[in-house]
Formats: C-alpha cells, sequence, structure tokens
C-alpha cells in the first residue's frame, strides 16, 4: 500500500543521523571517473521509441547519454574509475586498505563488485563490500570511508559508484528510458594527515515508507517488431530480471523537497547561511529539479554542477563525475565550501560539506567529454564573494 510521504509537508523536518561526523579532517584525496564511448543522442532514441528531443530536452534538460557498449562489464567500467581516482591523488593500489563499491546495476548478486575490483587492482586483503542506497550510493560510501577512518579500522578507503543503467532499463518505456546513462566516479578517502578536500558536515538518511515511489518490476522482453528495433546497447544482455519503474512527479516531488532539506540540516551543522556554499553538486537527476531547488534555497542556479545534459542521470556515479567536471572548468577554489548532495530510491538521502583543497582529479573519457565541456556557471568567483566563506 502507498502511504503518505512525509517530506512534502512543508512542517516536516527529514530525518537522518543528524550527526556531525567525529574528529573532523577526513579528506578525499583524488577523484577519478570514467565513461563508455558510445554517445546516445535524444534523436537517436528517437528513432525506436515514441518520443522526441524537444520533450526530453524541456522536461529533464538531458540532451544525450553514455552507453556501455555490450562487450564493456561493469568491473571494467568501475576499474577504469577506481585506477583514475589512484592516479589523481598518486597512490598505489597496495596502499588501498579497503574497498566500497556502489551500484544499482550489479551484473551479479555475489561475489560483490568491491571483491572482484580489489583482485583485479590488486589491492591488500582489508575489507571490500557493496552498498545498495541507489543514487545515494556514493555519499552513503564516502559517510563509511569517514566512518572507517576515524575509527582506526581503515587508512585509505576507495568508494567507487559504477553504474551500467542502460542494462536495468526497459528501453520500450519512454517514460524511464530517455532519462539514465552509463558512468563511474571514485572517491580515494585518507585521513586528516593526508591533503584533499575536508568532509566538514556529513549526514545520510533513508524512509523505507517511500520505497513503492521508484523501485524496479519484472523484465517483459518486447515481442515481434519492438524487439526487432532495438539498437545494440538496448537488447543486449540485461544486469537483472528487472528494470527500473518510477512514478515521475512522485520522485519530482521528493527530490526538490529532500535536496533544499539535506543543504538546511548540512548548513545548520556548520553554523552557515546556503548562500555561503560556493558551490553545489547534486545528483544529476534532471535539470529541472536542480533549478526548482535552486529556487527554493535562493541560490543562483550557476553555482549548481549541472552535467546532466551530456550524461543524462548516472544515478550514484553522477556526483563524483559532476564534482570531476566542476573542477576541471575551475569551479573548485582552495577555502571555498562545495556541497554534495544525494537523493534516490529506498527513498535514501545523503550530504556532505566539503571544505575544498587541492585535489587530484583524472577523468577517463574516449572521446574526450573535456573537450566538449561547456561553462555552466561563472568560472571564478571575485575576492569579494569568496570573503563571504567563513573559516
Ligand atoms: N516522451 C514523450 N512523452 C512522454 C515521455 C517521453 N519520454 N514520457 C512520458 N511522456 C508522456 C506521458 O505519457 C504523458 O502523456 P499523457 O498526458 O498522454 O498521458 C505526458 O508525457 C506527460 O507526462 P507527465 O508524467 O505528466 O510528465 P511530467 O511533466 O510530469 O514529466 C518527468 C515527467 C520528466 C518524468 C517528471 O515527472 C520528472 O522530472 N520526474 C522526476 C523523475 C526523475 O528525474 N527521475 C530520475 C530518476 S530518480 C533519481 O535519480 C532520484
Amino acid at each position: 500500500m502507498r502511504v503518505g510521504l512525509p517530506w512534502v509537508s512543508e512542517a516536516g523536518a527529514i530525518g537522518g543521523n543528524g550527526r556531525r561526523p567525529g574528529p573532523p579532517g577526513c579528506r578525499v584525496v583524488g577523484i577519478g571517473t570514467a565513461v563508455p564511448g558510445t554517445r546516445v543522442s535524444n534523436s537517436e532514441i528517437e528513432s525506436f521509441l515514441d518520443t522526441s528531443d524537444e520533450w526530453i530536452q524541456s522536461r529533464t534538460g538531458i540532451r544525450e547519454r553514455r552507453v556501455a557498449e555490450p562487450e564493456l562489464t561493469l568491473l571494467e567500467l568501475a576499474a577504469r574509475a577506481a585506477k583514475a581516482a589512484l592516479a589523481a591523488a598518486e597512490v598505489e593500489p597496495a596502499s588501498v586498505d579497503a574497498i566500497i563499491c556502489s551500484s544499482s546495476s550489479p551484473d551479479a548478486t555475489f561475489p560483490s563488485l568491491a571483491c572482484r575490483l580489489q583482485a583485479e587492482l590488486g589491492c591488500p586483503h582489508g575489507p571490500a563490500f557493496d552498498v545498495q542506497a541507489a543514487c545515494s550510493g556514493s555519499l552513503y560510501g564516502l559517510g563509511l570511508a569517514q566512518a572507517m577512518i576515524q575509527s582506526g579500522l581503515s587508512r585509505t578507503v576507495l568508494v567507487v559508484a559504477a553504474e551500467i543503467f542502460s542494462r536495468v532499463l526497459d528501453w520500450n518505456d519512454r517514460s524511464t528510458a530517455v532519462l539514465f546513462g552509463d558512468g563511474a566516479g571514485a572517491f580515494l578517502v585518507g585521513g586528516p594527515d593526508r591533503s584533499g578536500a575536508e568532509v566538514v558536515a556529513l549526514d545520510l538518511g533513508a524512509d523505507g515508507g517511500g520505497a513503492w515511489a521508484l523501485d524496479t518490476i519484472r523484465y517483459r522482453p518486447p515481442q515481434g517488431e519492438s524487439a526487432n528495433s532495438l539498437p545494440g546497447y538496448a537488447s543486449s544482455a540485461r544486469a537483472l530480471d528487472r528494470v527500473v519503474h518510477m512514478d515521475g512527479r512522485e520522485v519530482f516531488r521528493f527530490s526538490t523537497k529532500i535536496l533544499e532539506q539535506i543543504v538546511h540540516r548540512l548548513v545548520g551543522a556548520a553554523g552557515i547561511e546556503p548562500g555561503a556554499i560556493a558551490l553545489f553538486v547534486p545528483h544529476q537527476a534532471n535539470s529541472r529539479i536542480l533549478a526548482t531547488a535552486a529556487g527554493r534555497l535562493g541560490v543562483p542556479f550557476e553555482r549548481f554542477a549541472c552535467n546532466v545534459d551530456r550524461l543524462g542521470n548516472t544515478s550514484s556515479a553522477s556526483i563524483p563525475l559532476a564534482l570531476a567536471e566542476a573542477e576541471r572548468q575551475g569551479r573548485c577554489h582552495d577555502g571555498e565550501l562545495v556541497c554534495l548532495v544525494a537523493f534516490g530510491a529506498g527513498l535514501t538521502w545523503g550530504g556532505a560539506l566539503l571544505r575544498w583543497q587541492p585535489t587530484g582529479v583524472v577523468i577517463d573519457d574516449p572521446v574526450a567529454l573535456e573537450s566538449n565541456l561547456r561553462m555552466v556557471g561563472p568560472p571564478a568567483r571575485t575576492p569579494q564573494e569568496r570573503k563571504e566563506v567563513p573559516e
């Protein structure tokens, strides 16, 4: 049975662990990302689905997405992002003593992606496991990494979010097929003795009462003509026998509301106002959700990193992908606050406030996404604006 969603009430405050992390100082010491080389435009989707470029762009802001070639495995994509993060931080795999992976599109129930990645990279035999928090997975992974480092369990934790959503979509369902893309992103996380962006506040939460709004249903393969008209990436092996199912309007309401509430919780914990945040890097669900949330927060949309137009919604990989790109665009400045915000199926959510310090970034893109970068916001902030950020 569907239950009421508390986050839509004006009075309702969201839940979460509500705690500022213990001793501050955990650092993101390297960020790596990887995307498949195949670009699929809205026009191409028009050729086999009853949709239009105009509809997709006006409702979601998406122009194109990357899709995995049939032979590309999730492990290979995850490994490319992981190696990029290690290269960015100039850290050897032998120094990684824990691996956390996030994926909602795994190609096997077990063994975990993290265990297979550990073997692939040649990392030591520390803990390796997957988290399932849908689009919030990269921040759940970051939160766990921080807890493991602060407890003394681990020193260097690799968090990898990898998704091949093209294999968990029903490509005959226009309400979901047009929204997603494939990609992977990784954070290498270390203690206060390392250099990199510092995690100054972090919050995670979930409400299983809203699970129905975004879930999976049994996949029914198309028959006859529809089956024959699908391109290779849409008809190749499926990751699971289930596909994405969504109440779009409910997800829109949840996402806009929760994004605003997470930011308020983080700034409350840090004792600042949303205006003190130089850059917001939200989960890239769709640009209308982000623009609506920016309006609710009273923050100019130019402060939001947004690459959904070129990558679509890459679920848990979207935050590291957007953060890496923002850094490459010159939008992350030393000493400034960067706010990561996630929300997704579960329902789950999370936020992390980073104080930016020089952090290595490596982007692995076969078609040189970087050469196509368009500036979404102002590239640099004035000294006057920078003074607004409290120490
Ligand atoms: N192309 C053309 N028409 C479409 C498509 C499509 N791809 N998809 C749906 N339609 C049709 C519908 O069938 C409907 O037709 P009807 O009026 O004849 O019944 C019409 O468009 C309007 O449908 P609505 O659902 O009212 O469209 P809406 O304006 O609400 O936009 C959307 C739909 C874009 C999904 C919106 O609800 C939304 O942005 N929701 C958020 C969902 C989202 O971004 N999810 C991402 C994954 S979740 C996450 O990452 C946390």
